[in-house]
């Protein structure tokens, strides 16, 4: 019993540690750092499959799956973080409409996870025109969400 308890009390702090940090960020500093850097790794892995579909580079079914996999995982990540209190201020391209009107970007977020979603989907069934549509409507949530809240 003494083995079982010293085992879970460490275990359970882990979590506890862990949750908060997912859940929320204590620095406004860090919340930055994290969305550029969830943002940086998206416009790579997007600037990829942007290359296949304008044919700068030959399209791979198989890399563009894999790399809109990638978007579909990142597109699930930052949001929290942009709407962290005091994140507005600092080294930071993001306008502070962000903090005010939260529901209107969280909305904007859940349109992008549903869109990377389903370009994922539609790289898999591996359709390669429906793909390059799929993909335009994914710019548009780039586009319509920088448009309104970035600088
Ligand atoms: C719901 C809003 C939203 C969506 C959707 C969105 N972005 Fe962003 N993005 C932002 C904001 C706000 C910033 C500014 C972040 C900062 O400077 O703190 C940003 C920053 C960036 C940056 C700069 C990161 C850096 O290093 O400073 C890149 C690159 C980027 N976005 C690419 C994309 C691409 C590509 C997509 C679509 C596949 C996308 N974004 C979708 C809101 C969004």
């Amino acid at each position: 019993m003494k083995k079982v308890t010293q085992l879970v009390i460490p275990i359970l702090a882990i979590v506890v540690v862990c949750s908060s940090a997912y859940a929320q960020f204590s620095k406004s500093g860090d919340a930055i750092s994290y969305r550029k850097a969830a943002m940086h790794l998206i416009g790579v892995h997007f600037t990829r499959l942007a290359g296949m579909v304008k044919g700068e580079v030959p399209f791979d079914k198989a890399a563009f799956s894999k790399n809109a996999a990638v978007v579909k995982t990142l597109s699930e990540l930052p949001w929290e973080a942009f709407v962290t209190v005091g994140s507005d201020k600092g080294d930071t391209t993001m306008k502070p409409s962000v903090l005010k009107e939260k529901d209107k970007f969280m909305a904007a977020a859940e349109s992008f996870k549903a869109q990377a979603k389903k370009l994922s989907e539609t790289a898999d069934a591996g359709d390669t025109n429906a793909v390059k549509t799929q993909f335009g409507e994914s710019v548009n949530a780039c586009k319509g969400c920088h448009s309104v809240f970035r600088k």
